[in-house]
């Protein structure tokens, strides 16, 4: 009788485990995967002239970190500005990059640039 008792404690207690671990699942907000690929955004959108944080047009604005901390960009949110509305010879991408786009394409530059474009 204890056993059963037991048993069925243990099967109501996994069940409501499950119950919310699937909730959690379902309504938990999973940011990483509902905005845009940074990394691949780079590569569709602007690695064309600024291949491995370079520049191929103008040699010194680079997406290295110590240019952009010379043009004052050296935050994510600069860096997103610059994408999207463009700078100076660069027009912009924001038609292209799409909804959070330039955050997420910035997002990358601003890892990549503090760890020294090691993809390059
Ligand atoms: C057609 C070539 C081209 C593409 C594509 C391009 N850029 Fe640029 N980018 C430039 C040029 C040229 C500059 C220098 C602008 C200036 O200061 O006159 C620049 C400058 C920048 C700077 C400032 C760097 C510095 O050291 O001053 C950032 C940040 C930047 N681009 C980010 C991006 C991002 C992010 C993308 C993709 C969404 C992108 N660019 C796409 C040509 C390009």
């Amino acid at each position: 009788m204890a056993s059963h008792f037991c048993r069925v404690l243990r099967a109501r207690i996994l069940q409501a485990l499950a119950l919310l671990l699937v909730v959690l699942l379902a309504w938990w907000p999973l940011p990483a995967q509902a905005s845009p690929d940074g990394a691949l955004l780079f590569d569709n959108h602007c690695a064309g002239c600024h291949i491995h944080g370079g520049n191929i047009i103008r040699r010194g604005k680079t997406l290295q970190l110590g240019a952009l901390e010379r043009q004052g960009l050296a935050s994510p949110e600069a860096i997103a500005r610059v994408a999207a509305a463009g700078i100076g010879q660069m027009g912009g991408y924001a038609s292209s990059l799409g909804d959070g786009g330039p955050e997420a394409v910035a997002a990358y530059v601003w890892q990549q640039a503090q760890a020294g474009w090691p993809r390059a």
